[in-house]
């Protein structure tokens, strides 16, 4: 069957009742315009650009130039919500040398950055999109010298095969104790930085994602689900005592891993890969109990099995299932949470392989309940001012969307700084060109 990213909507369609994904699709786009309140913030519209990192910061870990130019880009293009890529809180937990790294010593740079992306959007839309931090240590993707560090909460024989990670690189609840502490001044830093928000990152297998499946992990931080959350529960707690009454504390969440127990969170006890929601729907309450009123929700790891978390036309492999299903799943496992805990906002990820027909989808699920927002990754690279055009226009322009092509993932994993190679292509293609050979 095709795998091509829609560029009509009638091929939506076609391909929605042929695999069965039931995904609803509204023609009446105007509950996107409908505001969202989070605490004492207005979240103007129900579109987001997701946290989408360009690993372009300074060795020092503030934003620069390609930083500046990427968020002028989201600034201008009309979400409501920008949730600010990964931003590192401990110098060894960086992905990369040039991933954002927050710390006293530039706390300014991030400031300026804030302020011009208030400053930027309120210039070209009429209003200042809410912008959430995302603080991370990436655990086991750690590589702040450009080789791999791995720092892990436990062996994992799916991802490390007949080649164990050596014990001292599996972190000691000591030193969770201390990313806890990183976490949340973190957070403090992000205030006073002007950010709306902190989003303490759980997800995609980075350190406190791949804790929420430490089954067999000893100690304080792992066996029992008190003890796998601890780390997020406890950092999401303390950022909130620490913080003002209105700043969000919120967090991107792995709610499904995609790989069997006892190795990934979300998942049916049972050897299979199903989605279990047990366990998320669990964690999701204790958030809520914990003043959390907002959540964005992903799935699988980046790394590992990409089609579970960004479907895609062309990568490394061809997954097994089509790509729409690989939307489906994301999008009803998280209407599925929302169903259980309807008073957490939610905000859904994997949109970009639905093309023209994500508006539409998206306004289907907002209607009837599934999630509060639409979260943009791949496509804000490609098609920046995508709100702007899906809130005024009433459609997105088939020659602009992403067409989820991965080349935007490959400059990334050759340790470049990644844009969209198609749709971008003056600055893009030519990095692509040299790091990847243009293959
Ligand atoms: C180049 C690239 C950078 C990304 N950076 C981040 C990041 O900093 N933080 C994060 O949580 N997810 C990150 N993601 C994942 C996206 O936010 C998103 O979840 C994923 O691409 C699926 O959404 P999409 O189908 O709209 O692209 C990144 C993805 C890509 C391809």
């Amino acid at each position: 069957m095709n795998r091509k990213v829609y560029m009509k909507a009638e091929d939506f369609h076609a391909q929605n009742a042929e695999l069965g994904t039931a995904l609803p699709f509204a023609d009446d786009l105007s509950l996107l315009n409908a505001p969202l309140t989070v605490g004492g913030h207005t979240i103007h519209n129900r579109l987001a650009c997701q946290a989408m990192e360009g690993c372009d910061g300074t060795p020092g870990g503030a934003p620069d130039a390609l930083t500046v130019r990427r968020y002028d880009r989201f600034a201008n293009g009309g979400a409501g919500l920008i949730w600010f890529e990964a931003t590192a809180v401990m110098e060894e937990g960086r992905a990369n040398p040039r991933q954002l790294y927050i710390h006293e010593s530039n706390v300014d740079d991030f400031k300026r950055q804030v302020a011009r992306i208030k400053e930027t959007a309120l210039r070209a839309n009429g209003f200042e999109p809410v912008v959430i931090m995302q603080a991370t240590h990436s655990g086991r993707y750690s590589k702040p010298q450009g080789v791999p560090a791995p720092l892990i909460a436990y062996n994992n024989p799916i991802f490390e095969k007949d080649q164990p990670i050596a014990p001292e690189r599996i972190v000691s609840d000591e030193y969770l104790d201390r990313v806890g502490e990183a976490l949340i001044h973190g957070a403090e830093l992000a205030e006073r930085a002007g950010f709306d928000g902190v989003d303490i990152k759980a997800c995609h297998r980075y350190l406190n994602s791949e804790l929420l499946s430490a089954y067999n992990r000893p100690g304080r931080y792992g066996g029992s689900l008190e003890n796998r959350t601890r780390l997020l529960r406890e950092s999401i707690a303390g950022a909130k005592a620490a913080c003002g009454k209105d700043f969000i504390v919120s967090s991107r969440l792995n709610v499904y891993d995609g790989f069997p127990h006892p190795y990934g969170f979300g998942v049916k006890p049972d050897g299979t890969t199903e989605f279990d929601p047990t366990e998320p729907v669990w964690l999701l309450r204790e958030l809520r109990n914990l003043g959390v009123e907002l959540l964005n929700i992903t799935m699988g790891n980046p790394y590992f099995n990409p089609h579970v978390n960004r479907p895609f036309v062309r990568g490394g492999y061809t997954a097994e299932e089509h790509p729409l299903e690989g939307v489906a799943r994301m999008l009803h496992g998280i209407a599925a949470l929302k169903k259980e805990v309807p008073d957490i906002k939610l905000i859904c990820s994997a949109l970009s392989y639905l093309g023209v027909a994500a508006p539409n989808v998206v306004a289907g699920f907002i209607r009837d309940g599934g999630f509060d927002i639409g979260g943009f990754g791949r496509t804000i690279f490609a098609y920046p001012d995508f709100a702007k055009e899906i809130l005024i226009k009433g459609a997105m322009d088939p020659r602009k969307i992403c067409l989820c092509c991965s080349m935007c993932t490959e400059i990334m994993r050759a340790g470049g700084t990644p844009g969209c190679v198609v749709r971008d292509r003056e600055l893009y293609l030519p990095m692509h060109k040299q790091l990847v050979g243009g293959k």
